[in-house]
């Protein structure tokens, strides 16, 4: 069936409630665990309770009455997040799927273009392949950040001869230990210092400010937003001395097979030596003793030094997606 064909409607997604988008949800989360191997239903019971305390700004399609899509965004202050955009391909084609996810980000983009004070818009489609939604956020003066979806099987034949982490080699008075709930008041400062002038600080701000870097951690660690945190599996390069951290690796369930790699980042005086290797060996490890079959994790595709030290480990690119910004005062403006 072709879009033009289709009558379709768009209305505030504020007049739905759970059960209205309950099986649009679970058509995305098979979407999601087919492509990506992400058990996407716990992030889907967060949306539809957000969606039931109208607390998510956003558009629904309908056609003929029957929900057939959906966007949201989030707000922060004066940045808007979009979260998500999908379309049923139940009885259509991916194209004229795609056609109505065109459809509602246009209107999305519209709203955001006429909400007072709105300084920043920041998307990443992880779910969407690279290229086929670009052309709306091209027309709204958005730059574009291809990304990569990476994979790293992991093999219980050949279980990881990593020794025991109190004895991996380091220079002299740093230690690898697994992350500590304590932890999560030293992280942001790593953050923020490893991402310092780095592009994936253009693409999501958090991390260019202690207090933003503070929200990303509650948003992995102590929230379900992004799978189930992992403690077993992420790993830091501590001092010994004053216990400040040189490097973290948070790690966090997507499924029941398979860990993700939600943060690597290693202060910059210490980048280069190892450490980020060492990290993810340890987590590898771990997953592989707790029953993991597979790693992921998403890197932007011009952090060439990052994905050259995946692949020499042995990711390989599942999926490629797009990351989105506009910000006031770029170049080519969205008003
Ligand atoms: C990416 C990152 C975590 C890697 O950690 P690291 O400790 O620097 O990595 P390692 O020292 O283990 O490096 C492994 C290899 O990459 C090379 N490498 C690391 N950083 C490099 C850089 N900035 N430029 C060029 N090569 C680099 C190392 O020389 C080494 O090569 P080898 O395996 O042939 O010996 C770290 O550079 C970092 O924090 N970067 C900023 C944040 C970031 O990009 N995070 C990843 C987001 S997906």
């Amino acid at each position: 069936m072709m879009t033009s064909a289709l009558q379709l409607d768009f209305l505030d997604l504020r007049h739905f409630s759970a059960q209205h988008l309950r099986s649009l949800l679970d058509e995305e989360s098979a979407l999601w665990s087919q492509r990506l191997r992400w058990d996407y239903r716990n992030s889907a019971s967060l949306v539809l309770q957000y969606v039931e305390s109208h607390l998510l700004t956003g558009y629904v399609a309908l056609e003929q009455g029957r929900v057939c899509g959906y966007i949201f965004c989030v707000y922060e202050n004066n940045k808007a997040v979009i979260g998500d955009v999908f379309a049923s391909r139940a009885g259509v084609d991916e194209a004229s799927a795609v056609a109505i996810e065109l459809q509602l980000i246009d209107r999305l983009l519209e709203t955001l273009q006429h909400t007072p004070n709105l300084a920043r818009v920041e998307a990443q489609l992880l779910l969407h392949p690279q290229g086929l939604h670009r052309q709306p956020f091209n027309r709204a003066g958005f730059h574009l950040y291809p990304r990569l979806f990476m994979e790293l099987e992991l093999h219980r034949s050949d279980l990881s001869e990593l020794p025991p982490p109190e004895v991996v080699a380091w220079e002299s008075d740093g230690k690898y230990r697994r992350w500590m709930a304590s932890d999560f008041d030293l992280a942001p400062s790593v953050i923020t210092a490893s991402y310092a002038g780095h592009i994936d600080s253009e693409i999501n701000d958090q991390y260019l400010s202690p207090g933003g870097a503070q929200r990303f951690l509650h948003n992995i660690v102590r929230f379900p937003g992004c799978g189930i945190f992992e403690p077993n599996a992420s790993w830091v390069l501590a001092d010994s001395h004053d216990h400040k951290l040189h490097g973290l690796l948070l790690c966090s369930r997507v499924s029941a097979g398979v860990g993700h790699v939600t943060q690597i980042c290693v202060m910059p005086e210490f980048q280069g030596r190892g450490v980020g290797k060492t990290l993810l060996e340890l987590c590898t490890a771990s997953l592989q003793s707790r029953d993991c079959d597979a790693v992921t994790l998403t890197v932007t595709e011009q952090n060439s030094a990052a994905v050259g030290l995946y692949r020499r480990l042995g990711y390989r690119v599942m999926h490629r997606f797009d990351a989105m910004l506009w910000a006031s005062g770029m170049p080519k403006n969205m008003r």
